[in-house]
């Protein structure tokens, strides 16, 4: 599995994503609430490009008669047919068993820049950096 930074954390605030190529594949990396997840960006349905959806929420299981709107933020709805999937695991909200999108391992790492100085090897900067595992 290789380690692959793709960023500063910073750049990528809560409810934001982006698109980029890691070992030739497509990946769309989120930032849901502070957490970060990668998602291959191909829908399972018919391959669109599934991280260019929207990022919504759904309607919660709730009483009949009872429209409960929730977990906005947390779901990917596909561009094309309008599929909908949970960011953080990959499945599909009405065929959680058997439609998934494939998920990336992803961690939020500090990075130290050490100063040019051999001597000190002072700690300059410590950023931290969104690093996939593909
Ligand atoms: S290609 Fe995604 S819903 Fe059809």
């Amino acid at each position: 599995m290789g380690r692959h930074i793709i960023g500063a954390a910073a750049d990528l605030p809560p409810g934001k994503n982006k698109i980029l190529t890691v070992e030739g594949r497509s990946v769309g990396v989120f930032n849901v609430n502070g957490t970060y997840y990668a998602l291959k960006n191909s829908c399972p349905h018919q391959g669109a490009p599934l991280c260019k959806g929207r990022v919504t929420g759904m309607t919660l299981p709730s009483e009949p008669g009872q429209y409960v709107y929730g977990r906005e933020g947390e779901i990917l709805r596909c561009p094309w047919h309008g599929w909908e999937f949970d960011i953080a695991s990959g499945k599909s909200i009405f065929d959680p068993h058997k439609c998934l999108v494939k998920t990336y391992e992803v961690a939020v790492e500090a990075e130290a820049e050490e100063s040019p100085s051999v001597e000190t090897y002072e700690v300059k900067v410590e950023e931290a950096k969104i690093v996939v595992y593909i």
